[in-house]
């Protein structure tokens, strides 16, 4: 598919993300192997796919994202004889993490094969695979025959797309086909795990815990302050680390404090202060304290399941945007289970402006 980027007409097709009907994927596969750009819903956030072995369609990935070539792109899988096509050099460890976690949101860094365009991994040796969870997602790959590179379905630098409309908000008319499923499930970026070295290490934190990682599998991971969104990567561990993400268009501030009343006492000064279109994401917890005070908020989900703020999260930024707020005041929440990952986003998307 050779369109020219501003006169291609994106085609939106309805899958049921529990069935996926045979004869839609069976078309959208098509798009898949004539070289075309699909996005399409996993487990995490949508995706925004290709044949991981066509080049050009890699490449138009890059540039429909406004990405830099240097942050490599997951490999989606949906069978281990498409892990042994793209990696070589297949570590004991990611079998191990493949058995218990696959499918599912867990992405695992190894060597690469011949097979991988340089183009997907950033020239880096190195590949990012998983296998999704999602049904539409499991079928389009396997009728595709191929792997599907894909990174995140937003412009790059946005909030990741956790439905449809985020997703045409972002590429419409700039991309072939946008499958449209509904919600994603847990809507947060997958968890990256290197597994090269003696020690595997956190690349990024996601709905796949370390606490899960321990438990489960029982591996110890090495967390370095760029997976909890603390310091920049140095050396680019996973060079997507080195960019401003996640960011709404409004100036964003992370609350921390160690009580809730804290927090809570902090986000109303600061909104007060600020002479700004201000709004504070809340939890259901906290809500009504700012309502009793006349200060803007909306609530995330409940601090009882951290799974349902990083579910919201996505789109109550989106939300911001479209309501043209020029600050956000955000709660933080406890590093544990899924709280790693949403403070690693959070920290990511307030640019480091934490009080
Ligand atoms: O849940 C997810 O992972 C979603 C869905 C679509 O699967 N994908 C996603 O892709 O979040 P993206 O491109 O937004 O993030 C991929 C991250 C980037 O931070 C990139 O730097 C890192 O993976 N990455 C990819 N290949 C890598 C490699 N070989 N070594 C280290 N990091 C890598
Ligand atoms: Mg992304």
């Amino acid at each position: 598919m050779d369109e020219e980027m501003n006169n291609i007409k994106t085609r939106i097709i309805r899958i049921d993300p529990i069935s996926p009907e045979e004869n839609k994927i069976k078309e959208v596969s098509e798009v898949i192997k004539k070289g075309g750009l699909v996005a399409f819903p996993t487990e995490t956030v949508y995706g925004l796919g290709a044949n991981c072995y066509d080049e050009d369609a890699i490449l138009r990935i890059f540039r429909v994202k406004g990405r830099p070539p240097d942050n490599p792109l997951i490999v989606h899988i949906s069978n281990l004889d498409m892990l042994r096509e793209v990696s070589e050099e297949i570590p004991e460890l990611a079998y191990r993490i493949a058995n218990v976690a696959w499918p599912g949101p867990i992405t695992v860094v190894m060597k690469k094969s011949k097979r991988v365009p340089y183009a997907v991994t950033g020239s880096l040796d190195t590949v990012a695979v998983r296998m999704p969870a999602h049904p539409v997602a499991l079928k389009l790959i396997d009728k595709s025959e191929v792997p599907i590179a894909a990174p995140s379905a937003n412009l790059s630098g946005k909030p990741s797309p956790t439905n449809a409309m985020h997703v045409i908000t972002d590429l419409f008319n700039k991309i072939d086909t946008i499958i449209d499923s509904g919600e994603t499930f847990f809507g947060v970026e997958s968890t990256i795990i290197d597994v090269t070295r003696d020690v595997p290490i956190l690349l990024r934190p996601g709905p796949f815990t370390v606490e899960e990682l321990q438990e489960k599998i029982g591996i110890k991971v090495e967390i370095p302050k760029v997976a909890r969104g603390i310091s920049e990567a140095e050396k680019a561990l996973a060079p997507g680390m080195k960019y401003r993400h996640y960011a709404p268009k409004a100036k964003m501030v992370l609350v921390t404090g160690n009580c809730i009343e804290e927090i809570v006492t902090k986000a109303i000064t600061i909104s007060r202060r600020e002479r700004v279109k201000s709004i504070v994401l809340s939890t259901d917890e906290t809500l009504e304290y700012y309502v009793q005070e006349k200060v803007a908020a909306i609530s995330l989900g409940t601090r009882k399941n951290l799974y349902s703020i990083a579910k919201n999260l996505y789109s109550k930024l989106r939300e911001c945007d479209e309501k043209e707020v020029e600050l956000i005041i955000c709660e933080s929440f406890e590093e544990r289970g899924i709280g790693l990952a949403i403070m690693n986003r959070l920290r990511k998307a307030s640019g480091g402006k934490i009080v």
